[in-house]
């Protein structure tokens, strides 16, 4: 299938208008800030900046506006999750403290600013853990945090249907030890990590694609679109079977001097 079909499918089925885009809650945004900056978030000060790469419609975006001073600038390529974003924030009062740009994350062009956080929930598959975190190191000032979540495995012995349905979808996923060794050689170091709960998965994201998918509507006689629709039936049903085996992680890390 060619590239602009697919992303056409992928945009319609995981629409602007779905709470999030990607599995994440508050509560976990919340407990990752404070492994890096204390319980309360306090002591951080008004001139402080956050990059959010991969925001989709800011789900999250707007809990780190909420929970964090300063200002945040929210990226993402897909024109209509940015002005979702933005409708959010106005209606939470928010607007004034989030910056949107549509762009690739591949070339960020950010004119030599820098920022105290780099964020990135759900959306550093696109390029890849390796590839990413060098990137990403030279947004940061000295001794800038990061934190990404990223599909991994976290237990050895998944079944077979588990491991070959991503063997297939995401090839690159690995397991924990892996990213931890990634982190380090890229100049970071790990400042904590945990797994999202499932809720975070089921009732945060699931819940709403699958009813999403109930009314969506692939065009008549294209077999491509209903593909789509039913890998990511799949998809959904093997977290449902196979939670204990992959998740997400959020890993939390700080710029090593150099
Ligand atoms: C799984 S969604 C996660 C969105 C959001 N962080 C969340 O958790 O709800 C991944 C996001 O990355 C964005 N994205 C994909 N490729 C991108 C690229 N090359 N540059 C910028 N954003 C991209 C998508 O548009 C989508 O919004």
């Amino acid at each position: 299938m060619n590239h602009d079909k697919l992303m056409r499918i992928i945009h319609d089925v995981f629409h602007p208008s779905l709470p999030r885009l990607g599995p994440g809650d508050e509560g976990s945004t919340r407990r990752a800030l404070e492994m890096l900056y204390g319980a309360g978030l306090e002591g951080l000060g008004e001139d402080f900046r956050v990059l959010d790469i991969g925001c989709g419609n800011g789900a999250q975006t707007l809990h780190l506006a909420a929970m964090l001073p300063g200002r945040v600038t929210a990226v993402d390529d897909h024109q209509p999750y940015l002005d979702e974003l933005v409708r959010r924030a106005r209606a939470q009062g928010l607007a004034d403290r989030i910056e949107t740009r549509c762009a690739d994350m591949t070339g960020l062009d950010l004119g030599g600013e820098t920022f105290d956080l780099v964020w990135a929930e759900g959306s550093i598959f696109v390029m890849g853990v390796p590839q990413a975190l060098p990137a990403w190191r030279s947004f940061l000032k000295p001794g800038g945090c990061l934190g990404f979540t990223e599909l991994t495995w976290i237990e050895d012995g998944a079944p077979d249907e588990c491991r070959e349905f991503f063997a297939a979808e995401y090839p690159p996923m690995v397991g924990v030890a892996d990213h931890l060794a990634a982190i380090a050689e890229c100049g970071y170091d790990l400042v904590g990590r945990f797994t999202l709960p499932e809720s975070s998965w089921l009732e945060s994201f699931y819940d709403s694609v699958a009813r999403r998918l109930e009314t969506y509507e692939p065009p008549v006689d294209d077999p491509e679109s209903e593909a789509i629709v039913e890998r990511i039936h799949r998809e959904i049903g093997m977290y449902r079977k196979y939670s204990r085996w992959y998740g997400y992680v959020f890993f939390l890390m700080r710029t090593r001097d150099r």
